[in-house]
């Protein structure tokens, strides 16, 4: 089924010089850019982004590190494109990534791990929409 999903390409592979590397292996893999938009998140819009991992161990350093510099939203569609993307991104964890994947080569460790991609074509609505069209109301 065509799909769209939204990939977020995260602080450290902007400041690393990999905005470019990662749109070449998405757009290799068949999907097609849609949108395309460079921004910086504060703190509230961390936490409404990621909403379903408020309050476990992990968010305080997932909202540092999603503050700490300029992201790349960017909306992608193709046939299955939900899970096109998250299989060239790979696993979460860069060490339990596949080869070739996007983490296995750009990620930093298991929080700085380069890319984000939506995992449900709900939560593909819910980001596009708060990405592109809500974002701007919660500051
Ligand atoms: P994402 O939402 O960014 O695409 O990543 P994901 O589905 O592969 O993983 P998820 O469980 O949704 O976690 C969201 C992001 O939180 C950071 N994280 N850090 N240090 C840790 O134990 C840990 N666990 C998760 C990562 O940046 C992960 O991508
Ligand atoms: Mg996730």
């Amino acid at each position: 089924m065509k799909e769209q999903t939204l990939c977020v390409i995260k602080p450290n592979a902007v400041k690393d010089n990999n905005i470019g590397a990662i749109i070449k292996m998405i757009e290799d893999e068949g999907l097609i850019v849609k949108g395309l938009k460079m921004t910086e998140l504060s703190d509230k819009k961390v936490s409404a982004f990621y909403e379903e991992h408020v309050g476990k161990p992990f968010f305080d350093g997932l909202k540092e590190f999603m503050t700490s510099g300029k992201v790349v939203g960017i909306v992608l569609e193709g046939e299955d494109a939900i899970s096109r993307l998250r299989r060239v991104m790979g696993a979460t964890n860069p060490e339990k990534a596949d080869d070739g994947t996007i983490r296995k080569l750009f990620a930093a460790n298991m929080t700085e791990n380069a890319v984000h991609g939506s995992d449900s074509p709900q939560s593909a609505k819910r980001e596009i929409a708060f990405y592109f069209d809500n974002f701007s109301i919660l500051d």
